[in-house]
């Protein structure tokens, strides 16, 4: 597998952004516990015994799980080796489930070795998503899938605020610049310039099928009620959706 280092700078080893980040990761109720790793979990196929790989891994929560729940080998890439140093110290010391610091803009995996490829809000941060479909595709065995989530298309459009009424109280979520595809910078983890890049629903799925994937899934998931009534503060996440959930498959 080629792993050479690309042109994009590891954000998450940026001191600050690396200690807000764990910080509302370690927080209870999150978004992320409480709506996209279910989710991207009930998506999964059976996993014992599978080859996986996690693209943007961070601290390898899900190789970890998916280790654990049977895997024979698990390998996270990961760009930023702060996330890294943290995944393989929280990891057990085995041969099956490894990390490796790689920049997803360039990683080459070997052909038709895959059974799961996976990634969890990592993706829209990559700028080229064509030429990632295209290596996941070449990379799945037959009938493997790809199963991942990003921020939903409606949220990494425009600056990811809220509007606000005269009364302060959030009044609407802008949609704005939706079909421009490309870079933005946002406001996130107390900096004004964290990058993300856009692509609406329809690029995300017309990327994969002309790949040569499958779409199997397409899901936009919020908080339950029951979720909403233990955590009110993600009552919000209902008025836009927060994530989006895609698993594709390599025919056949
Ligand atoms: C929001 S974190 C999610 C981490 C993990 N998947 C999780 O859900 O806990 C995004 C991760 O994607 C990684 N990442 C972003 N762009 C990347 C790139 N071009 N190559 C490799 N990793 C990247 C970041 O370093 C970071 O660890």
């Amino acid at each position: 597998m080629s792993t050479k280092p690309g042109n994009t700078p590891a954000l998450y080893d940026d001191l600050e952004l690396f200690l807000a980040y764990d910080a509302m990761r370690m927080q209870d109720g999150t978004l992320n516990e409480v709506v996209e790793i279910p989710v991207l979990v009930s998506l999964m196929p059976e996993l014992a015994g599978i080859a996986a790989a996690d693209l943007g891994c961070g601290t390898g929560a899900m190789c970890r799980r998916l280790f654990e729940q049977g895997a024979a080998s698990v390998t996270g890439f990961d760009a930023s080796e702060r996330m890294l140093s943290r995944a393989r110290a929280q990891s057990p010391s085995t041969h099956n489930l490894h990390y490796v610091q790689a920049d997803l803009e360039v990683l080459h995996l070997p052909p038709n070795s895959l059974d799961l490829i996976l990634s969890s809000l990592a993706l829209h941060y990559v700028v080229d998503f064509t030429a990632v479909a295209q290596r996941v595709t070449a990379a799945l065995k037959p009938g493997g899938c790809f199963i991942f989530s990003v921020e939903h298309p409606v949220v990494t459009c425009n600056r990811r605020e809220w509007l606000l009424g005269k009364d302060g109280a959030r009044s609407s979520w802008p949609v704005d610049h939706y079909l421009d595809e490309g870079p933005r910078a946002i406001r996130w983890m107390g900096s004004e310039t964290v990058p993300r890049h856009h692509r609406t629903i329809a690029g995300y799925v017309n990327t994969l099928l002309d790949a040569g994937l499958v779409l199997n899934r397409l899901l936009e998931p919020g908080p339950s009620e029951e979720a909403i009534a233990r955590w009110p503060r993600l009552a919000d996440q209902r008025r836009r959706p927060p994530f989006l959930l895609v698993k594709a498959e390599k025919p056949v």
